[in-house]
C-alpha cells in the first residue's frame, strides 16, 4: 500500500514582520481579506491571515497549482474543503489560528484535523472541564498536580478538537462521547459514536515553548503514515507562487 503523506506547517507570528503582512495578505482571496479586515483585534488578523496562508502554501507547494487559484465550500457544520481546481485524489485541508501561531495541515483522502492553542492564555480548565470533558479526562485532571493542571487540560483540549474538527462536526460532537489519555496518548469512543481507536493516528507537537498543537489522522494502517511537521518562515512561505 501507498505510504500516507501527511505535512502540517505552523506559523509563529512574532517571526513575521510589520512590513510583511501586506504580501501576506496579497496571498488571499477577496473573501478572506475581507473576513481578515473584520477582526477587531491585530492579534486575531494576523493569525487568521498566517493560517489561510499557510493553507493556501500547502497545496501550492503538495500540488504545483498557484496558491491563490483555490476555492472551498463548507458544509453543514462549516467545516471547509477543497473545492477547486481539479485534482486527481481528493485534498484535506484543515486550518487553526489561535493567539502568536497558525498551522495548516493537508493530506489526500484521509479525514484530517488540527488544533493549536496559547498556552499562556488565561486559565479555563475549572469552567471548562466538567461541562464539556469526559468523566474519565477529569479524573486525569484532578489525579495532576495542580500547576500541571493548566496545560494538561489544553494538551486534551487540542486533542479533542483535532478529533472534531477531522470527522467534521466540530462542537456539534458531544465532548463527552470519547476521552483521551496522555500517558501513553490514547482514545477510548462511546458506543455511540461507532469509532475505532485502531484506526485513528494522534501526534502532539510543540511549536513553539508558548503553543502546543494536536492533530488527528483517520487511516487504516497508522503506522504506515508518513507526518512532515515543520515551522515555515514568511520568506519560504512567499516562494510559493
Ligand atoms: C469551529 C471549531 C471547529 C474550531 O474552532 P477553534 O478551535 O476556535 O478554531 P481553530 O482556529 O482551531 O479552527 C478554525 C478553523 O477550523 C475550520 N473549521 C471550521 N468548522 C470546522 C468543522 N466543522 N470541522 C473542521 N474544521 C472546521 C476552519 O478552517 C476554521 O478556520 P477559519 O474560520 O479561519 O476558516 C469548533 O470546534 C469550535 O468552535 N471550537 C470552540 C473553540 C473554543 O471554545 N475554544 C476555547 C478553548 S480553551
Amino acid at each position: 500500500m501507498e505510504a500516507q503523506r501527511v505535512s502540517v506547517w505552523w506559523l509563529d507570528v512574532s517571526t513575521v514582520a510589520e512590513t510583511q503582512w501586506a504580501a501576506l495578505t496579497a496571498r488571499l482571496r477577496d473573501d478572506e481579506r475581507a473576513r481578515s479586515q473584520r477582526f477587531h483585534f491585530d492579534h486575531d488578523r494576523f493569525s487568521y491571515v498566517a493560517a489561510h496562508v499557510l493553507g493556501r502554501g500547502l497545496l501550492a507547494a503538495w500540488t504545483g497549482i498557484a496558491a491563490n487559484a483555490w476555492t472551498f465550500t463548507a458544509d453543514g457544520f462549516g467545516k471547509p474543503e477543497v473545492a477547486a481546481p481539479a485534482w486527481p485524489r481528493r485534498l484535506r485541508l484543515n486550518l487553526s489560528h489561535t493567539r502568536g501561531l497558525a498551522a495548516a495541515v493537508l493530506t489526500e483522502d484521509s479525514d484530517v484535523g488540527v488544533d493549536v492553542e496559547w498556552l499562556d492564555r488565561r486559565p479555563v480548565e475549572e469552567e471548562l472541564a466538567p461541562r464539556f470533558f469526559a468523566a474519565a479526562e477529569c479524573a486525569q485532571l484532578a489525579a495532576m498536580a495542580p500547576q500541571d493542571r493548566h496545560h494538561g487540560f489544553l494538551a486534551l483540549w487540542t486533542l479533542k478538537e483535532a478529533y472534531v474538527k477531522a470527522i467534521g462536526k466540530g462542537l456539534a460532537q458531544p465532548l463527552d462521547s470519547f476521552a483521551f489519555t496522555l500517558d501513553p496518548l490514547g482514545v477510548s469512543f462511546d458506543d455511540d459514536l461507532a469509532d475505532d481507536p485502531c484506526h485513528w493516528l494522534f501526534r502532539r507537537l510543540r511549536p513553539s515553548p508558548s503553543h502546543i498543537l494536536a492533530l488527528a489522522l483517520r487511516h487504516p494502517d497508522p503506522a504506515s503514515v508518513q507526518i512532515e511537521a515543520r515551522a515555515m518562515s514568511v520568506a519560504e512561505l512567499l516562494t510559493y507562487p
